[in-house]
């Protein structure tokens, strides 16, 4: 069994404890050591799993694992992956038994795959892509680095979701259209339109957000 850390140590780094934990349950592949996070050093939701926090994510440059990062934000994701990268730390890639992936895909290390998430056919994945519960992805899409697309949400065929977007819980966005980097498709949106970078687009259709 590989040792491996979970960076996080949050709802959805729980989350993938549960997706370590369904692996393991159909073939024992990780030995899991533990979560790490630069905020908190103890959580009784964490020691309720038998789980501990170790300490910062600092500690990917010394201990001898693999490692997924387990945080929404892309830009913690990317900092994080250049540290382990920097230390020599492989990303493991976690798809739970009840997520599926079509064929000839391309998937990046530090991929997780939560139950019932969907990839087709010929779809490019960047590294550490969050695809979360009943999420699906069409045929011929490139997800860029540190994509998340959340619960629900769907993404049609030959769409282009550029490095760090994030797609709302049960939102949409029709095929062949792209989102520019570190753009966040809010929850329930339907986008018709390209979408440039860095923008917060709610609403059917979806529209900029005014602040
Ligand atoms: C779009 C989003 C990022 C905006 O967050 P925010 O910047 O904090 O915005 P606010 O909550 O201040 O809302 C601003 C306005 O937009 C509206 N709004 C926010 N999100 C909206 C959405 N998804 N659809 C429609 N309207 C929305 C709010 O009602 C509010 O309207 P008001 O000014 O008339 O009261 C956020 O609401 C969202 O949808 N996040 C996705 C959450 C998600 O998928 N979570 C999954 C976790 S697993």
């Amino acid at each position: 069994m590989k040792p491996l850390v979970i960076v996080g140590s949050g709802g959805f780094a729980r989350e993938v404890l549960d997706v370590v934990e369904a692996i393991n349950a159909v073939e024992e592949r990780w030995r899991f050591l533990g979560f790490l996070d630069d905020h908190k050093s103890e959580d009784a939701l964490v020691t309720s799993r038998g789980a501990a926090i170790l300490g910062p994510s600092q500690l990917l440059t010394e201990l001898d694992c693999e490692y997924v990062i387990a945080i929404a934000d892309p830009a913690a994701r990317e900092r994080i992956d250049a540290l382990a990268t920097g230390a020599g730390r492989e990303a493991a890639t976690l798809v739970h038994p009840g997520a599926t992936v079509g064929s000839v895909n391309s998937i990046s290390p530090g991929l997780v795959a939560t139950a019932g998430s969907c990839v087709t056919t010929n779809v490019q994945i960047g590294r550490h892509v969050h695809l979360n519960l009943g999420s699906t992805v069409g045929h011929d899409v490139v997800l860029g680095p540190y994509v998340t697309i959340n619960p629900g949400a769907h993404i049609s065929g030959n769409v282009t979701l550029e490095d760090g977007v994030t797609i709302g819980t049960g939102a949409s966005v029709i095929q062949g259209l792209k989102v520019g980097r570190r753009s966040f498709v809010g929850a329930g949106a339907v986008v018709t339109k390209d979408v440039g970078p860095g923008l917060v687009v709610i609403g059917i259709p979806a529209r900029p957000l005014a602040r």
